[in-house]
């Protein structure tokens, strides 16, 4: 009976603008995210034109990983890492994304970061945007619904490439790419939101912006990878996705009809660009139905099919239902909600806790692709208590990874070629969907609260030992 291969990747998952802090130093600029105030579960976190002095902006100081790497860096080591997902803050490399030269400092800071890990042999999974579009380039164009913005972009990963060669192998083009057919994608995906200033939940949404602005992540996503490809061989290139696993909510038909509509637009959609090469069939009806036109330019069609990626990579968090009955009661969820699983518990945030739903998903993924998979976001968001002593015992965190796993394994028993997995917020960082420091994904929990206070000292929760162990016996230990 199969296993996780011999090389699985296993490490941890985090992204510049969540742990980086240093926001205006060395010269980097600033990003949509740093425009972003604080929220929480109840109140919605605002974005601002400016930056208001009255108003607390987490990814500021964040957890100051600019400062910390190398102490972060250490414990994932002694944790075990093989791999490490960070993402590279394009506005350190780029600061308004419109400079012809880079910025050295910010190159400088990546390569010491790389060397790092490399000194421990963790291998560095890289995501080139990770909702950290350059804030400029949202108050010029309107983020991605510029055709501009593509060679901005490209401008972006040749410097990237280029510098960072026998340093990084894996990379992946834009974080949750499909969040872009949601109006929450306007924000921190797409940067359509020019001239907005408000709480997040409130954004003018226009699909017709929405698709013409993935489109040109399209096209830029695969003109990157057959830039990788030609020139840099040693390179592969992953999508990224985050993964909303829909069930129908009854047997009736007219739900899982229903479900298969929801799950084309949301999971299937974009993979299938990026993975096969072309807009499938189904998209040209709702664009129909919907009154969408993307405007292509010759050629994008040939770009998008010389530009597929090497691997398949998703967030998984948890599921929901569809129904046609629209009276049902709702789940919340990263993202986009859906209807309450009656048979699922669900996080403090109200996301419904799945595992199997993993087992699922990988096997629908590698069923339709046939190409290697990972998981490159999974976990449990949750409250964390420092005990008096020190401690954190996290046991729900350890039992939610735990049962994940497991799940991962009998997906690679059913034969998914699973290449690794890089649990989210592997050290505590601050949360995308609420701006929360209070919302805990890590190993390592940091003394940082969502008054902007803490030491940011580090230290290990529970899981960090139960983790080294699961790496340590390749998965067998749980
Ligand atoms: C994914 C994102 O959607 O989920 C991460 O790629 C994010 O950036 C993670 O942090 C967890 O979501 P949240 O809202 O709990 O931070």
């Amino acid at each position: 009976m199969k296993t996780f291969r011999k090389d699985f990747l296993w490490g941890g998952a985090t992204a510049a603008n969540q742990f980086e802090g240093a926001w205006d130093v060395d010269g980097k600029g600033a990003s949509v995210s740093d425009m972003c105030t604080n929220g929480s579960h109840t109140e919605p976190k605002k974005v601002t034109r400016t930056i208001h002095p009255e108003y607390l902006y987490p990814s500021h100081e964040a957890i100051d990983f600019y400062h910390h790497y190398k102490e972060d860096i250490a414990l994932f080591a002694e944790m075990g890492f093989k791999v490490f997902r960070l993402s590279i803050a394009w506005t350190r490399i780029f600061p308004t994304g419109m400079e012809n030269e880079p910025n050295e400092a910010g190159l400088a800071f990546y390569d010491k970061v790389f060397d790092e890990c490399l000194k421990y042999g963790i291998e560095p999974l890289v995501t080139i945007s990770h909702y950290e579009m350059p804030y400029a380039l949202i108050e010029k164009y309107n983020g991605w619904e510029a055709r501009e913005c593509i060679d901005y972009f490209l401008n972006y990963c040749k410097a990237i490439f280029e510098r960072y060669q026998g340093k990084v192998k894996y990379w992946l083009t834009f974080n949750e790419i499909n969040g872009g057919t949601t109006p929450l994608g306007n924000l921190l995906s797409l940067g359509t939101v020019k001239g907005y200033e408000g709480k997040i939940t409130e954004i003018p949404d226009d699909p017709k912006v929405r698709f013409q602005a993935l489109h040109h992540q399209f096209v830029a996503s695969a003109k990157a990878v057959k830039l990788a490809h030609e020139k840099y061989p040693e390179y592969l290139i992953g999508d990224m996705n985050v993964f909303m696993t829909k069930y129908p909510f009854t047997c009736n038909p007219e739900d899982v009809l229903a479900t298969q509509k929801e799950m084309r637009i949301m999971n299937w959609f974009c993979s299938d660009v990026q993975v096969r090469g072309e807009y499938p069939a189904y998209m040209e009806r709702y664009f129909e139905e919907n009154n969408i036109h993307v405007k292509m330019e010759p050629g994008d069609e040939e770009i998008l099919r010389e530009g597929c990626v090497d691997f398949y990579t998703l967030s998984y968090y948890m599921s929901s239902c569809v129904s046609k009955d629209p009276n049902g009661e709702q789940t919340d969820g990263n993202l986009i909600a859906g209807l309450k699983n009656p048979y699922l518990k669900a996080s403090d945030w109200g996301w419904q806790i799945d595992p199997q739903g993993l087992h699922y998903s990988l096997n629908e993924i590698y069923d339709r692709y046939q190409i290697p998979v990972m998981v490159v976001e999974n976990g449990l968001g949750a409250y964390d208590k420092l005990e008096e002593d020190g401690s954190i015992q996290d046991d729900y965190r350890i039992d939610y990874l735990r049962d994940h796993i497991k799940e991962m394994k009998e997906a690679v028993k059913d034969g998914v070629d699973l290449m690794g997995y890089t649990p989210w917020g592997c050290i505590d960082l601050v949360s995308a969907s609420t701006g929360e420091m209070a919302k805990r994904y890590g190993f390592i929990y940091v003394e940082k609260y969502d008054d902007g206070t803490g030491t940011l000292a580090r230290r290990k929760k529970k899981s960090f030992d139960w983790y080294k162990e699961v790496i340590a016996s390749n998965g067998e230990n749980l």
